[in-house]
């Protein structure tokens, strides 16, 4: 780790913070989350209290640490000039959000001169909040006590559960069906949990065995794939890339080579990683 430790701490310390304190937002205005609006598609949403819980995100972060760039969902954008930026998705999971849902989370990202060193992903409806710093493990605080979180069982692909997603890309989706209905012959069954962040921490706490999807944005894993990686998990891209907006691989070391390979055999054959979205 080339950052300083002392910064990383403060910074891991202040991500928890916000996540919770985000939360609270989120939790204050889930009776009454006003109209809902469409973004990119029909069921790309966003309401008011994804907006204000933006905007309390970086309100926070301009008190604290004035000089921090930050990147939010909901076009919360700042640059800065300390080499640290906040990276924000203030309700992932919205669609769950709307219908009362209860999988949904703030997610919280600081990079350090590009790097992810910490991250915090919390989900108001249950008080879970996951945490990681890079180097410093992954944890999962609820109720009072922190568990350390050790990725999933061991287990071959064959009988393991697998998370994926689907963006809101309609020429997309179709290739992501195509590589889920091959998938699930190959594993024991598959989940859509409908919150990318929440989806990484599952497989950081061993509630799935794996997870990918494609077309995901920073905000989105950002912060869940660090808590994967630093529980344990290989966290990955197709064809020796790193997780990207492109594809996002989270999954334990033992089937890793095997589920990578598989992804890279299924989509190839849905030319899932199509370089015109
Ligand atoms: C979405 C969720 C969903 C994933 C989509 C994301 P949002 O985020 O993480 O699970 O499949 O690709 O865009 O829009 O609810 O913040
Ligand atoms: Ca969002």
């Amino acid at each position: 780790m080339n950052e300083p430790t002392a910064l990383a701490d403060d910074l891991a310390g202040l991500a928890v913070d916000l996540a919770r304190g985000a939360a609270e937002v989120v939790r204050a205005g889930t009776a009454d989350h006003g109209p809902v609006f469409a973004k990119s598609d029909a069921v790309d949403l966003v309401t008011r209290v994804d907006r204000e819980t933006e905007r309390w995100l970086v309100e926070q972060i301009g008190r604290s640490r004035p000089d921090d760039g930050v990147l939010g969902e909901e076009g919360g954008e700042r640059l800065g000039h300390s080499g640290v930026r906040w990276v924000l998705d203030p309700i992932d999971g919205t669609v769950n959000f709307v219908l009362g849902l209860p999988l949904y989370a703030v997610s919280v990202a600081v990079q350090w001169q590009g790097r992810v060193v910490a991250g915090a992903v919390c989900n108001p409806a249950t008080g879970e909040l996951y945490r990681a710093r890079v180097g410093g493990g992954a944890f999962l605080e609820f109720g009072g006590s922190t568990a350390p979180l050790l990725g999933p069982r061991t287990v071959a692909l064959s009988g393991a559960v697998v998370g994926t997603g689907f963006g809101y890309d309609r020429a997309r989706r179709g290739r992501q069906a195509v590589v889920a209905a091959a998938l699930l012959g190959r594993v024991a069954d598959i989940r859509r949990l409908g919150a990318a962040s929440l989806d990484l921490c599952a497989v950081a706490t061993g509630r799935l065995d794996a997870y990918f999807e494609a077309g995901l944005s920073v905000w989105d894993y950002s912060a869940g794939a660090l808590i994967a990686a630093e529980a344990g998990c290989v966290v990955t891209g197709l064809h020796g890339e790193p997780a990207s907006e492109r594809m996002a691989v989270a999954v334990g070391p033992t089937v890793a080579a095997e589920f990578v390979a598989l992804l890279e055999e299924l989509s190839a054959d849905a030319v899932m990683d199509d370089p015109a979205d």
